[in-house]
């Protein structure tokens, strides 16, 4: 019986992964796509030297880290090198007025949020029939630092790490678990949770745990800190490449299943915070605990339901807009999607249809 099992088993890992990967092709970015985008980031340059010469706008997220779908949004940082600057509230209502009076966006600045940010929408045109969604912000270097570690990650071992990080990013989307703003995740904090149970959960590890490498030369604090956070990571993957290699040989497939499971049934959400830094940390010990009863904590309680240590800012909880019924939420589908891949059903790519129903 065994003998017989283990074939199917096998086959069936082989059928999942190849689905995994012509399933995540499809949504890539076209050729044409990531240029017409280098083309607006380079218009946007332009105008905004106009206010400030001394300025550069770099891209972020996930047009730069390798985890970008079709028709994804742009997250677009200028970062100023002078001293003397204009305040961000100000740039952003004179850009506003600006791009508005120049350009087609339909442009809404928002120079009083806590992080101010001009938002930008094109209409669709036959180059890009979904048209264009664009935030650009100031001087978030630690953005910029955050998006470089997840390019190396996705760089280390692109096949495995970039399809199953595009996969959960679909499938996070279509079964509705990707909105901070009504309490479940941004795809920052799953690709997160990918890269943590890649390095720290499975064994052996997927990837190195690229903040913890001995660095190549000695480094001083100033070449390693950004806005007061420690950044340093191991960044030359081409060297990388050529010292590290994983023990581990599982297939895509594998991993997602048991990423999935995990999630489902393992990580121990009450007290722990995935740290891809430090690993498995305590609530406690970062004073992200979430048994506190008074009512005046119910915010802070509302806060730490999912813990999910940034990189660099250590004291951010990344799952910090998760709330009760959105972890309800998200470890429910993660229970639906280990089922779903459990029972092995005859066809992988029918078990994939129905995982992103
Ligand atoms: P899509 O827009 O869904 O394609 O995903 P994305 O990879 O662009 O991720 P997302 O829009 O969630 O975040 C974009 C970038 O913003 C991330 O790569 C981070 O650099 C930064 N970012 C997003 N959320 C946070 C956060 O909570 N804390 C910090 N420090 N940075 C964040
Ligand atoms: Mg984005």
């Amino acid at each position: 019986l065994v003998a017989r099992r283990l074939p199917s088993r096998n086959r069936f890992y082989a059928d999942l992964s190849q689905c995994l990967f012509d399933f995540v092709i499809q949504l890539l970015p076209t050729q044409e796509e990531m240029q017409v985008k280098e083309d607006v980031r380079k218009l946007l340059e332009r105008l905004i030297r106009t206010i400030e010469p001394d300025s550069r706008l770099l891209s972020f997220g996930s047009t730069a880290n390798g985890f970008s779908l079709r028709n994804s949004d742009m997250d677009l940082c200028c970062l100023i090198d002078s001293d003397e600057r204009l305040s961000a509230t100000d740039l952003v209502i004179m850009l506003g007025d600006l791009l508005e009076r120049e350009t087609k966006f339909h442009v809404k600045p928002l120079p009083h949020a806590r992080i101010p940010i001009v938002k930008l929408t094109l209409d669709p045109s036959p180059g890009l029939p979904q048209g264009i969604a664009c935030d650009i912000g100031f001087e978030n270097r630690l953005a910029l630092e955050n998006t470089r570690l997840l390019m190396c990650y996705a760089m280390i071992d692109p096949t495995r790490v970039r399809t199953m990080v595009l996969f959960l990013k679909v499938w996070s989307k279509r079964r509705k678990i990707n909105s901070p703003y009504k309490g479940t995740l941004s795809s920052y904090g799953y690709v997160l949770l990918v890269i943590y149970f890649l390095v720290h959960v499975k064994n052996p590890p997927v990837l190195p745990n690229l903040q913890q490498m001995p660095p190549l030369r000695p480094i001083t604090k100033e070449d390693t800190h950004v806005a007061g956070y420690n950044t340093w990571f191991f960044d030359d993957v081409e060297l990388l490449r050529t010292r590290w290699h994983s023990e581990n040989n599982e297939s895509v497939a594998e991993l997602l299943i048991d990423f999935f499971r995990y999630y489902a049934r393992d990580f121990s959400y009450n007290t722990g915070v995935a740290s891809i830094r430090a690993g498995l940390l305590k609530k406690l010990t970062k004073g992200w605990q979430n048994d506190l009863s008074a009512g005046r904590y119910h915010d802070s309680r509302e806060r730490n339901r999912l813990c999910i240590e940034d990189p660099f800012e250590l004291d951010f909880n990344v799952g910090r807009c998760v709330t009760k019924d959105g972890l309800y939420t998200i470890r429910g589908e993660f229970m639906r999607a280990s089922r779903i891949l459990a029972n092995r059903p005859e066809r992988a790519v029918i078990a994939l249809a129905d995982l992103c129903a």
